[in-house]
């Protein structure tokens, strides 16, 4: 039998490596949902619909159906990356510039009732792992195995910033970590469908984990459900 996978959290808690694992593993889909967030957010970037660190919500509700995000699979490494009206956008969405703007824009409900119905068709089939901060609670609430993952504030900036670094952006870490702590707090505080963990979520604290051993607990839960 195929099952829907859940797996929610605060910023950087590592859970696109360990849902990519598991669908890989699985053989099942893959849908970063935060990566849909990201490419609404950079399509209102250029269209000027961002200025002074306001956002034009508006004009943003009234071009939503002008915006399509899809998926495809990049041939060389095989992974799933994320596409704006039919252009490949993975590398633009992951700057820091998209970070600082992407929760504001992920509290108006008429993009999250977008995206939610997008993501709920994807998985209709089951067969699937999803990751975000809102799948257990709105997307799938009826998932048979539900993630909650959280680690240190400080613990996730540097994850974060070292994937900056290793990407070639020039960063400091004091960004990367109030930008951090600020996601969570817009995520955690907002009033359509706020990050919060499931009733029936198994909670995984990674701030000392490996994540190779976190990665088995996981498959471990996956595979008494299956
Ligand atoms: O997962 P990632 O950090 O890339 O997500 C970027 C942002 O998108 C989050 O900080 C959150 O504001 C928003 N998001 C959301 N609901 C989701 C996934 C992401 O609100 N399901």
């Amino acid at each position: 039998m195929k099952i829907t996978i859940a797996i929610d959290g605060y910023s950087s808690t590592g859970k696109s490596t360990v849902a990519k694992q598991l669908a890989d593993w699985l053989e099942y889909i893959y849908v970063d949902t935060g990566a849909m967030y990201r490419a609404v957010t950079l399509y209102a970037m250029r269209k000027g619909l961002i200025s002074d660190g306001f956002f034009d919500k508006e004009s943003l509700i009234n071009k939503l159906s002008d915006i399509n995000i899809s998926f495809t699979r990049d041939t060389t490494s095989g992974q799933a990356e994320v596409c704006l009206n039919g252009e490949n956008v993975e590398q633009y969405i992951r700057t820091l510039e998209v970070s600082s703007f992407v929760s504001p824009i992920a509290t108006v409900s008429e993009v999250r009732a977008k995206l939610v119905e997008q993501q709920q068709r994807m998985g209709e089939e089951k067969g699937i792992v999803m990751d975000g901060r809102d799948i257990g609670t709105v997307v799938f609430p009826t998932a048979e195995l539900k993630i909650f993952m959280t680690a240190s504030a400080e613990e996730r900036a540097k994850r974060r910033y070292n994937e900056l670094v290793e990407r070639g952006d020039d960063v400091n870490y004091d960004a990367v970590l109030s930008n951090v702590v600020e996601r969570d707090h817009i995520d955690t505080t907002r009033e359509d469908s706020p990050l919060v963990k499931a009733a029936d979520a198994i909670e995984i604290d990674n701030t000392e984990t490996n994540l190779e051993d976190q990665f088995h607990t996981i498959l471990q839960l996956a595979k008494d459900r299956i």
